[in-house]
């Protein structure tokens, strides 16, 4: 099995796969009874880091769904919840079900309040920026961030779709221990945009967003005819060994695999097992380039 990974300087360890939680709470979700026995499946096949938002929900009138649902199962699960590190982000908003950025200072006040009471907890281990607000200078969301951690709301500061210059711009103001970007054999931007070296040598955590493909590209990676051979040669599916991959590239890179069904959370813990061999890696490489 591949060793726990830091996130950043924040002497947090977790293992390499957590649980991307958006599919439960979103439009056309299972009841919640289901929800949380997919997150219980997750954290009994070894999981111990979930990822999640206030704005993971259907619309508005439904904000912080993800993160009850998440405090429910913490309630429920028997295993030592508090070896469980739950990473939830402020900066978004959802009128009508739309995704649109509000990351004032005053919203992120607000929503940080709305996660604790959503989470049940007196603070937030890992507080993220959803994305920069084009109408708000990055600094003054940064700030708003830093001020929350001053109080111990917070406990560590996450970035979420940034550059590069967004990742050096806010580490100036506050420590930054993870960067949560897109990244998927599909989708490799970070890799060509220099974020993940950026992290790598700076000593923050690189966190891979829909890392099969997304909840519509998830079928790329079921279909990929490299990612199916070298799955078969292990006997496990297309989507473990896009994971397992991506873990092989980068050792701060952790991987946060969605799932709205039990088999799929199940099934991407297990990658954390597969060490490929360097043929199946040059394989893989050659299949998606990150240069
Ligand atoms: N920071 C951001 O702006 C941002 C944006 C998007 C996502 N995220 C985070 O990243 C997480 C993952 O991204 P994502 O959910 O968009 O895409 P994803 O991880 O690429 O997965 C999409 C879908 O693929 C299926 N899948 C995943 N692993 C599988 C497996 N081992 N076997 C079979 N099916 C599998 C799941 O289907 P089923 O639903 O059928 O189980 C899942 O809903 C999200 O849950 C969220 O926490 C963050």
């Amino acid at each position: 099995m591949i060793e726990k990974r830091s996130i950043g300087a924040s002497g947090l360890l977790v293992h390499p796969i957590g649980l991307g939680c958006m599919p439960l709470s979103l439009k056309g979700r299972f009841p919640d009874g289901y929800g949380v026995s997919v997150l219980c499946a997750a954290l009994d096949a070894g999981m111990d880091f979930l990822d999640t938002a206030d704005v993971y929900c259907i619309d508005h009138t439904d904000v912080g769904h993800n993160e009850r649902l998440i405090a429910k199962a913490l309630r429920e699960w028997k295993g030592d919840s508090t070896s469980i590190v739950v990473a939830t982000k402020g900066g978004l908003e959802r009128p009508g079900g739309a995704w649109i950025a509000n990351a004032g200072p005053d919203h992120l006040e607000t929503a940080c309040e709305a996660s604790l009471k959503a989470l049940e907890v007196e603070t937030i281990a890992l507080y993220y920026l959803h994305a920069p607000d084009p109408g708000v200078p990055l600094a003054e969301s940064v700030g708003a961030l830093a001020r929350l951690r001053e109080k111990g709301k917070i406990q560590h500061i996450g970035l979420s779709n940034v550059s590069v210059a967004d990742i050096r711009l806010a580490s100036s103001i506050v420590p930054i221990v993870s960067v949560q970007n897109r990244c998927n054999p599909f989708d490799r931007e970070a890799w060509q945009q220099g974020v993940i070296s950026h992290c790598e040598q700076n000593g923050i955590a690189f966190i891979a967003y829909s890392p099969v493909g997304g909840g519509t590209g998830k079928v790329r990676s079921e279909q990929h005819p490299a990612l199916c051979q070298v799955g078969q040669r292990y006997d496990v599916t297309p989507f473990q060994i896009a994971l397992a991959w991506l873990l092989l590239k980068a050792s701060n890179l952790i991987a946060i695999p969605g799932a709205s069904r039990m088999n799929s959370a199940v099934d991407s813990a297990a990658a954390m097992n597969i060490i490929l061999s360097d043929n199946d890696m040059a394989e893989l490489d050659h299949a998606f380039p990150s240069t």
